[in-house]
């Protein structure tokens, strides 16, 4: 006989809120969270067993709690002049991001972020006993640089979060918008560019507003183009001096030797890793072009996924494609649903079987 949550003395401010809960159903064709859904390729694989076995000798110590090499590992690859002092990671952006608003929200304080976005801002930042602030975007999902600042302006927040592009519904974010953003905050402003490798290849990373900007914060996750969800590895660029306001909140050793090892030797293979990115665009353009054939209107994405609306009951076509076996995400947004682009035949799974469905509204 086991308690019930509402027995135990948790934080009033916890009560009634509800985890994050994507479905982890064990269906044949899931392209519900975003994932890559296309395995880490041999060759690297083996390199990357051969590191984690050389750091399961020293595994009785403590790792480098300064994930030196890591560090040194995402200034190379991120280039634009970083070097490892302006760089940090945690087990996934969602440990990256928590420690930003560990560091510079909490009580009373404020987080903002542009509805509809990453569902995980707000829990996060409830999480931390901060209050979450909801903006709000065009019809079409979009953020002009005047709106965005007048509306952070008013809200005055501890923290903002640019998602770009933005999670569920793959808008682009001009870097206009970020600097606009800046100018009106007094807070820090993370540009959450989780999804970036997908967008197209001369689009220019907020990256390259980081010099002269000490609030600007970057974060980035190998878990999407890099094909390493599994490893829970994220990371953020920034001036060094915010760097060291989040050594004040880490665990100690919160990133494990093994994890260190592993993700060290996936940078080393960048490239490879990062090959199916191109093929995956391609299933994203595929989605696009065939939703829309089929009546329902996809939104325009620079990201691994489509959103597309017109669809008259999410839940019952969630439904039908689930019995079908092919996962997706209702968002929550009215009339739309979100699904990750898959290698081409999960992708064909999901087009046939959403064409077998019917209709659009
Ligand atoms: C916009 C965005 N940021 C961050 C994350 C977190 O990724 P992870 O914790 O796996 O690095 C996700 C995952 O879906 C995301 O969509």
């Amino acid at each position: 006989m086991s308690a019930r949550l509402e027995d135990l003395p948790l934080r009033a401010d916890l009560v009634g809120q509800t985890p994050y809960g994507a479905p982890q159903a064990p269906l044949p064709v899931a392209l519900n969270v975003n994932e890559n859904t296309h395995p880490v390729p041999q060759e690297v694989a083996d390199d990357i067993l051969d590191s984690i076995a050389l750091a399961l000798r020293d595994v009785n110590r403590y790792p480098d709690r300064e994930f030196t090499t890591l560090r040194e590992g995402f200034a190379d690859y991120l280039g634009h002049g970083l070097t490892r002092d302006q760089i940090w990671a945690a087990n996934g952006s969602n440990e990256v991001l928590q420690h930003l608003l560990q560091a510079f929200a909490g009580p009373g304080r404020s987080a903002f972020g542009f509805s509809p976005t990453y569902s995980m801002y707000p829990l996060l930042t409830r999480g931390t006993g901060a209050t979450w602030v909801a903006g709000t975007r065009a019809a079409d999902f979009s953020l002009t640089p005047e709106d965005a600042a007048s509306q952070v302006d008013e809200a005055a927040p501890d923290v903002v979060f640019l998602c770009s592009p933005n999670n569920p519904t793959g808008t682009p974010l001009g870097l206009d918008v970020v600097e606009a953003v800046y100018e009106a905050s007094r807070g820090i402003v993370i540009v959450d560019e989780a999804y970036h490798e997908f967008a197209p290849h001369d689009e220019r990373s907020a990256l390259t507003l980081l010099p002269g900007r000490e609030r600007l914060v970057v974060s980035r996750t190998m878990s999407k183009a890099f094909a390493f969800a599994g490893a829970r590895v994220g990371y953020l660029a920034a001036d060094p001096a915010l760097i060291d306001a989040l050594r004040l909140v880490r665990l100690p050793y919160h990133l494990s030797a093994l994890t260190q090892a592993a993700a060290t030797a996936a940078l080393r293979h960048a490239p490879v890793m990062l090959r199916m990115v191109d093929e995956i665009v391609a299933q994203r353009d595929r989605i696009s072009a065939t939703v829309e054939a089929l009546g329902y209107t996809p939104h325009e994405s620079w990201s691994n996924f489509v959103l597309f609306g017109g669809v008259a009951d999410p839940a019952r076509t969630w439904r039908a494609l689930y019995d079908a076996g092919v996962l997706i995400r209702d968002v929550g947004i009215p009339h739309h649903l979100r699904v990750t682009a898959g290698t081409e035949d999960e992708t064909t799974a999901f087009l046939d079987a959403l064409a077998s469905v019917g209709s659009a509204t």
